[in-house]
């Protein structure tokens, strides 16, 4: 890739978010330039890319978004035209038994991006030109009770350690724009599903569990609600808030779906059931649903989550246009294609 042509930085992108959007980027832009910095934790992939790999416009940076000299020596041999940052550690059961590497990749990470791109932006008088895009999420709000929403004015209220990273990061991108005058955005979504998710999330866990026999395992009483947006649809907010969104503005990017996890897992069973009906004489159950188990509870589990989108779409005419029922379809259908891949 030639350094001198400008390139749009994506961190994190060899995992389930950052790999359907650059899909989504370079599919939708064919010329522009992209460079991945990913340290490949257990949760990225370069299969997520295999796909986009060998593009000439496409290059991909094996490192940390902590690591400072990196960070800054891709700044410097790069024209980085603007950042959009997913790198984080992102499970909440992983950061409740252990919250250092949260802190480290998701506060210290964020810090150490922010530093770089203001140093190599203000150089060149490009501070409040070039973007700065975090990737957040709504659990920076807390829980809700059965009724509501969160807006985007709705105070930070993290409840767990994944959630007081993220809140801890937005602010630090937060005083980067009004401190220093960097064009910042921040999008803060409802909980994505879709292809390339790591199998520790709860789609791929019900499917999983589902095909190969054993117990789907549910916390507490399955009544936590959810609303559910696939990543494609996300995929293209985040392209509109990043090209369009206002600096210094937070757009909370939801699905519209609000589903109980319990629902969810049965409407993933009811699907199984018709896309690979179990075989009596392995398995004696009617229906995937009878593996649903409940199991203890996530400490501080969250209630519900609920995003009020209206100002992304009222201010910059983004909708969702995947139903919950044909998502969880098609996601279904590429869960079984990659399952049925691994077994033969
Ligand atoms: N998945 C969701 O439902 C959801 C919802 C809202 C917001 N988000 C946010 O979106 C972003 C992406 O989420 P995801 O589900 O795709 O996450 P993921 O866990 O699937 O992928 C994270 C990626 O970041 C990389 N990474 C981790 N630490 C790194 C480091 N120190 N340096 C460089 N790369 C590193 C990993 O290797 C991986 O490729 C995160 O910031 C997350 O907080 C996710």
């Amino acid at each position: 890739m030639n350094n001198h042509q400008s390139s749009l930085l994506v961190t994190g992108g060899a995992g389930f978010i950052g790999s359907n959007f650059i899909h989504h980027y370079l599919h939708k832009y064919p010329d522009s330039k992209l460079i991945n910095l990913d340290k490949l934790t257990y949760a990225g992939s370069k299969n997520n890319l295999s796909e986009v790999q060998n593009l000439n416009n496409y290059q991909f940076i094996h490192g940390d978004i902590a690591d400072e000299k990196l960070v800054n020596d891709l700044f410097s041999t790069y024209d980085i035209a603007g950042v959009i940052h997913f790198a984080a550690e992102s499970h909440v059961d992983n950061s409740i038994e252990d919250a250092k590497a949260f802190i480290t990749t998701n506060v210290q990470g964020t810090y150490t991006l922010l530093q770089a791109a203001k140093q190599a932006w203000e150089k060149n008088n490009q501070l409040a030109k070039r973007r700065f895009h975090q990737i957040s999420t709504d659990e920076v709000y807390g829980s809700l009770g059965e009724t509501g929403k969160f807006h985007e004015e709705t105070p930070y209220n993290p409840r767990n350690p994944y959630s007081a990273s993220k809140a801890s990061a937005n602010m630090l991108v937060k005083s980067f724009g009004y401190t220093y005058g960097m064009n910042v955005v921040i999008s803060s979504s409802s909980n994505n599903y879709g292809p390339r998710q790591h199998a520790e999330k709860l789609i791929p866990t019900i499917i999983r569990k589902a095909l190969s026999g054993q117990p789907i395992p549910i916390y507490g009483d399955g009544r936590n609600v959810r609303d559910w947006l696939y990543v494609e649809d996300h995929c293209r907010a985040l392209d509109t808030i990043y090209h369009d969104g206002k600096t210094l503005e937070t757009y909370n990017v939801g699905g519209g779906n609000e589903k109980t996890n319990i629902k969810l897992a049965t409407e993933i069973c009811e699907i199984l059931d018709d896309l690979e009906p179990i075989i009596p004489t392995h398995i004696s159950l009617k229906s995937y649903k009878d593996l649903i188990t409940f199991t203890a509870d996530r400490l501080g589990h969250d209630q519900r989550y609920a995003v009020d989108d209206t100002k992304l779409q009222e201010t910059l005419g983004w909708k969702p246009t995947m139903t919950l029922s044909s998502g969880l379809r098609q996601t279904v259908e590429w869960y079984v294609a990659q399952w049925k891949q691994v077994i033969h």
